[in-house]
This record gives C-alpha cells, structure tokens and sequence, in this order.
C-alpha cells in the first residue's frame, strides 16, 4: 500500500515477515506429546512447592536497588527505558563496575558503542579491576551462544532496539525484531539463572519498536525519566514481579557520572520563597517514600467571561473540581478568577493527599495571607467539600519533622491513629470551610 488508510502518510509501510520456526516451545513444561496419550502435569499447593529464598544482588547503589525491590534478582529480566541520552547506559555501566568490585561477574554487551567509547566513559565513573567484561555485538546468534559459554551473573544489553536475530528478516529495531530478541533473552535468562537488562530507547510513535511493546514479556520495567529536572534524573518502577511498583529513586546527573539523592525532598523545596501568599508545601507518598513537595497556587480576576485554569505537575480536571468544591462548599466564588497551579520542582502528582495542599495555597493566593513557611498540608478533599483521610501519615510525619517543618494541616479523621511528635503542632480539620477560616 502506498498510502496508510489509518494516519494517511506515504510511503510508511514497512514489510515484516514472521518467521514460523522462531524459538517458540523452547519454553519450559512443553510437556510430553507421546502418541495418542498425553502425559499431564500435576497442579500443587502452595504448600508442596519447593520455595528457595532467593539472594538477590545488591547494586551498592541503594536508589537502585530499592527501585528493583531490593536487589537483582538471578534469572530476571529487567527492562530499562528511557529517551535517548537520559543517562540508561551511565547508570547500568555504574553498575556494572560497582557490582564487578563487589566480585560478580557482569558482562556488559553494547550494539551501539564501540569497546573504545564504552572505555572513554568508564574513565570519567571510575575503572574497576573485577571480572566486568565488555562486548561490542548486535548478533543474538552470537551473544546468546557466548552468555551459554561464558555463564555471567549478571549481562547488560545496551540496546534491545540494535539487537538482531539473523532468522527474522525485518530491520534492527522493527516490532518482529525487538520481540523475537527479547524473548530468546528472556528463554536465556530462565534457563541459565542469568541477570539480565534489557535497554529500550523510548522513541517516537511509529518508526521504531519502544520499550512499550516488551512490558509483557520483562520481569521487570524500570523507566529513566528527568521530567523538567534539569540534571536530575528519576528511576520509577512501572512493573515488578519481585517488588512494589511506583517506588522511585532520584540521580543527580554530573561529570563523573550519575550520583545519588537520598533525601529528594531538600532539592524540591531549595529556593521555596519565605513567607509568601498562595505556596504551601505538601507531603506525598513516591511509592514507599515521603517526598516534600511546594505547591504554588495563584488566583487572579478574569478580564473575560470564561475563566481559565492551568496546571502544571498536576491533573487539569482534578484542579476544576477543587475549584467547584471550593466555590460550593467554601463560599468562595472561584468563577470570577483565574487559577494557576504550579508543582515545583517539575514532579508530576497523582497522589489525591494533594487536594487539601492546593486548596490551601489557592486560599492563600486569595486572601494574600502567606501560610507560614513552615506548615505542611495534606489531606483528599471529596465532593461535599469533606477532608478524607489519607494512607501513611507517620510517614508524612516523620518525614515533616525530620526537616523542621512545625505545623501539620492534615484530615481530622487521621489524628486518631497519629504518633506524637513533640515538634509537630497537628491541626486536623474536617471540611475545607475550616481551612478557609484557618488560613
Ligand atoms: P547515556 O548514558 O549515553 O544516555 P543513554 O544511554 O540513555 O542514551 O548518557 C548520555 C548523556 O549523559 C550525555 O548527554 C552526556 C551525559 N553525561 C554526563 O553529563 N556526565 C557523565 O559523566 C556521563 C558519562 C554522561
Ligand atoms: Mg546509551
């Protein structure tokens, strides 16, 4: 066809052909076929099956690790994504050299560097005298004979998308490629115990396979984002059999490489203005971890009959119903503004213990009363304009205390189960026309 009847461009037909003989029944329990009779497994109870606690790998890199659910797991299949030159390969080189100091042995396999770039690298992160070895290579006919060979602990490929299996005729990087590779990866992976990750560039729609198309088949999907961060980095699970999903780690891009920030929330809040109307900073949950964050609202009358509202780091519709909740509930006749809500630091949130932090700092936008620097708010506010509790408030607690925040407007219907804290004053407010007298 010369034409896509779908999204009408020219010339973007691409010819896959699907190999039959691909490594499908190559996958363990094919099962026994004898003639006429077939030979049935037996299903077991959990109490029958053979459970090894399995030793994971610790990567020295604690932000990793706690991303992977607490090391690597033998056997895995990990796939990392991320745009290209947000830092996939620094960070697994690292790595691979803090595991081969450890004394693993890691082959690293790159089809898209040469031996001498991958060297010009290691120079800037750091060289390391263990068994970490290096393979310039994009033939799976001969990576996955060699990994049988040399029997790694952990292998990196960098990247799927050059990866190549010499029966399949489509294009490095086409969707036939990409998964046919991944799946004799992730067959090598099962049957020789190896670690493996998988890189994928996150790429525009169409031309080339991304990362999406893989999520099934990994283990595990680990995405390399930097958001607006500038030289920050985060590492966010979206999938992981071995542990929780959403927890995230926070990198710091440098000269000598990728380095770690433990405690995210001092960079989020560096720089917050003292003492001014409509910023309120909020307390969320990243997976398993309290992250601080400033919430920035501004509300202005409109010179038009429609007022506008923009968001940046949050939902736009989650904003417009606070609006209407806050207008009908709160008394405050919103239509008449505009409203600006800001999340600094350019996280973007979903968590609902946000709401009660946006209203306030709209509030206070209002009023032109800076809620005092250091206050922490949070709370989900529902449509009847009631203040919901939220899960893991010591956390949120402790995290407050530990960076000398005072104050806590949080959901009364929390207070019960709270720890005290002799720093904390806690405010628990039940409907948000509370918070509006409270501000
Ligand atoms: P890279 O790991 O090659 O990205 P990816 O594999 O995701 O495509 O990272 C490339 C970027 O990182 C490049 O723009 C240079 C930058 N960088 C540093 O700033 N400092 C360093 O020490 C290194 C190794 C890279
Ligand atoms: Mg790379």
């Amino acid at each position: 066809m010369g034409q896509c009847p779908g999204c009408k461009s020219w010339n973007s037909f691409v010819e896959e052909e699907v190999s039959v003989s691909s490594a499908k029944g190559s996958g363990k329990g094919s099962g026994g076929i004898s003639a006429g009779r077939r030979e049935l497994p037996k299903p077991m109870k959990l109490s029958e099956i053979e459970r090894k606690t399995e030793e994971r790998y610790d990567t020295s890199f604690p932000e990793l690790s706690r991303v992977l659910g607490g090391g690597i797991v033998p056997g895995s299949l990990v796939l990392v994504g991320g745009d290209p030159g947000i830092g996939k390969s620094t960070l697994l080189l690292q790595m691979a050299i803090k595991l081969a100091d450890d004394g693993r042995d890691v082959l690293y396999i790159s089809g898209e560097e040469s031996l001498r770039q991958i060297s010009l690298r290691a120079d800037r992160i750091g060289r390391t005298d263990g068994s970490l070895r290096f393979l310039s290579e994009t033939s799976i006919d001969v990576i996955i004979p060699l990994i049988e060979q040399e029997k790694p602990q952990i292998c990196i490929i960098d990247s799927i998308q050059t990866m190549m299996a010499d029966d399949v005729q489509s294009a490095p990087g086409s969707v036939t490629q990409v998964k046919e590779c991944a799946q004799r990866f992730m067959v090598t992976a099962k049957t020789l115990n190896v670690a493996m990750f998988l890189v994928g560039h996150v790429t525009k729609e169409g031309t080339v396979a991304g990362p999406r198309v893989l999520e099934h088949i990994v283990d595990t999907v680990l995405y390399f984002e930097s958001g607006d961060m500038g030289a920050y980095r985060v590492l966010r699970s979206a999938k992981n059999r071995f542990g929780s999903t959403n927890e995230i780690g926070v990198f710091e891009m440098g000269s000598e490489g990728l380095r770690e920030v433990p405690n995210p929330s001092e960079i989020m809040l560096a720089g917050r203005p003292e003492n001014q109307s409509g910023a309120v900073v909020t307390c969320l949950i990243e997976g398993t971890r309290p992250v601080l964050l400033e919430v920035q609202g501004l509300l202005a009358e409109t010179s038009f009959n429609l007022a506008r509202r923009q968001t940046s780091g949050m939902d736009y519709n989650r904003l417009s119903l606070l609006l209407a909740v806050l207008e009908k509930r709160g008394g405050l006749q919103t239509a008449k503004f505009d409203a600006y809500v800001n999340i600094a630091g350019g996280m973007k949130v979903t968590e609902p213990a946000l709401d009660l932090s946006v209203l306030a700092a709209i509030i206070s936008s209002y009023k032109n009363v800076p809620v005092p620097s250091d206050t922490i708010v949070f709370g989900e506010v529902g449509l009847s304009g009631e203040v919901r509790a939220v899960p893991q408030v010591n956390e949120r607690l402790k995290e407050a205390s530990k960076l000398g925040f005072k104050h806590i407007i949080m959901p009364r219907l929390n207070m019960a189960k709270a720890d005290k804290f002799e720093d904390l004053e806690i405010m628990g407010i039940r409907y948000i026309r509370e918070l509006f007298d409270l501000i």
